[in-house]
């Protein structure tokens, strides 16, 4: 018996590091999976690469590894449209849809009165806008189903704190939490739950890259990760720079199966303590 046995989940940005991890342990407790992501780099995101294709692929070859079904849409969380598509479309591959998880996001970096529009707009139009795009396709389809369900947004530890020269990331990050509470209002007729988690820093490629080394150590010309390391430990209560992808997905895994039923509208730190610092 898993927890989330005869359950279909869609995870957006599901091609690497979190959303594979949610893919994979919701897998393991037995759901199915619908597998969303763009699968190219962003216009204004210059400090890692984006994920491919065949990124998307492996989180399917280990979901299948696992016994369960997955489907997979190259898909971008801006265009509605589309994510309405390929959800309704995953939803009726799989034969119903539970869980939805918005976790495509971008990050940049720039001093606030220096960053250009387009920077904050992209921004804006992937982790806020997309956000409400995800919600959107899947309480649509959860509310025909029937069913009831559970939406997810990942927020970030910059959704209750500010973070420097990431004044978008902050303002998406935090305005995702009051999307959710909204939303969760509008939602609970239909006995849909809707709430955000929030990492502190996640050993992913949005984190372990030269530039945000470079961030940290601005005294260096060339930091290296382990020059980095008191850096991104110093927003941590617990003494550790960062937390795995499957910290996060434990805590995903909670707060979409039953045991949580009751629980919806929160804003659930999964943060080594960067939130009462
Ligand atoms: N890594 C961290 O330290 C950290 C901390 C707190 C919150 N987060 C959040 O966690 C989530 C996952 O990030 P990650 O750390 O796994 O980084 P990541 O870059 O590896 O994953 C993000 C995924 O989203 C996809 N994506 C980006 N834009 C998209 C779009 N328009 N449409 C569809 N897919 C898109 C990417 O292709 C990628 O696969 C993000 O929302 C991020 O903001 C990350």
């Amino acid at each position: 018996m898993g927890r989330m046995d005869n359950r279909v989940v869609c995870i957006t940005g599901a091609a690497r590091n979190q959303g594979r991890s949610h893919a994979v342990r919701l897998a393991e407790e037995g759901a199915d999976i619908i597998a969303l992501d763009i699968c190219r780099s962003l216009t204004t995101v210059d400090m890692y690469p984006g994920a491919t294709a065949a990124d998307l692929e492996e989180t399917a070859r280990q979901v299948r590894e696992l016994g369960r079904r997955v489907v997979t849409h190259v898909v971008d969380v801006r265009d509605a449209d589309a994510l309405d598509t390929a959800m309704a479309q995953g939803a009726a591959d799989l034969g119903r849809l539970d869980v939805v998880v918005a976790n495509a996001g971008i990050f940049t970096r720039s001093a606030a009165i220096d960053m250009p529009v387009a920077m904050w707009q992209e921004m804006i139009d992937v982790n806020l806008t997309g956000a409400w795009h995800t919600a959107r396709s899947g309480i649509r389809l959860m509310r025909e189903h029937g069913n009831g369900g559970s939406v997810i947004i990942i927020s970030s530890g910059a959704g209750f704190k500010g973070a420097a020269n990431a004044i978008h990331y902050t303002a998406a990050k935090h305005a995702v939490v009051g999307l959710a509470r909204a939303l969760a209002i509008e939602a609970a007729p239909d006995d849909i739950r809707v709430n955000t988690l929030h990492p502190t820093n996640v050993a992913t490629t949005m984190i372990q890259n030269d530039a945000t080394y470079q961030m940290f150590r601005p005294d260096l010309e060339n930091p290296s990760m382990q020059d980095a390391l008191d850096g991104f430990a110093s927003i941590n209560v617990l003494p550790l720079p960062w937390i795995e992808p499957r910290d996060v997905s434990n805590a995903l895994l909670w707060l979409v199966s039953d045991e949580a039923r009751y629980v919806t509208g929160i804003a659930m730190p999964v943060d080594a303590g960067l939130s009462v610092k």
